[in-house]
């Protein structure tokens, strides 16, 4: 079983990564293995509603992560998203990407349905429950199972105004052990209900 954790900042090492890391290590204490996506820094594109996508399952542009996001989702057992907080939501190029993977695999594949997701967001002082609704409503539009934790998927970044978070260090820890909890029930029920 795979979990595909999302850095959706430009920073490779920054507090999204901090947040995702904690994740990572309850889920590979649970046996859960993980792979890591990063947006990176180049520019992206945002949809341009061109609908090619109704076709192929994929956008049209290739130019940028977008398809190979696609990809790597469609290949992992649970998705978990990260985000930076910017003016109080998600970073605006991460969700650039994600309308154009949603509205081309979701929208029109259906290729996400039953598969776990998450999201937690990094940031200095406020915001993140905004940033962690919003990535969330992608999950919510395609079928796929909210994983929660013991509270708001929410992580003060090192170098904030709360460095060492140990509440969303807790948090963290939760929504890695839930999430390796979630697919190894699925995983029972399919074994239960071969057909
Ligand atoms: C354009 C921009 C807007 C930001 N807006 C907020 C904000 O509204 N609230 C907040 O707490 N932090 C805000 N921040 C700070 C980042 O959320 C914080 O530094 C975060 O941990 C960065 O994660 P990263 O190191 O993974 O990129 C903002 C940063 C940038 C660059």
């Amino acid at each position: 079983m795979k979990v595909l954790l999302v850095n959706g900042s430009s920073h490779r090492n920054g507090g999204t990564v901090h947040s995702l890391k904690i994740v990572e290590a309850a889920l590979n204490e649970s046996g859960v293995d993980t792979e890591w996506f990063q947006l990176g820094a180049r520019p992206v594109r945002g949809c341009i509603d061109c609908r090619k996508c109704a076709e192929t399952f994929r956008c049209t542009f290739n130019d940028d992560v977008c398809n190979a996001l696609i990809e790597a989702m469609i290949a992992s057992d649970g998705v978990i998203i990260g985000t930076p907080v910017y003016f109080a939501s998600a970073n605006g190029a991460l969700t650039a990407v994600l309308d154009r993977v949603f509205y081309a695999a979701s929208t029109h594949g259906r290729l996400f349905t039953g598969k776990p997701a998450a999201a937690v967001a990094s940031f200095y002082r406020s915001g993140g429950n905004n940033a962690v609704d919003r990535i969330s409503k992608y999950f919510a539009f395609s079928g796929m199972p909210i994983v929660t934790s013991s509270y708001w998927n929410l992580m003060f970044a090192p170098e904030s105004f709360v460095p060492n978070d140990e509440m969303g260090r807790m948090t963290m820890v939760q929504l890695g052990k839930n999430m390796a909890e979630m697919l190894k029930k699925l995983r029972q029920d399919a074994w239960r209900h071969p057909c």
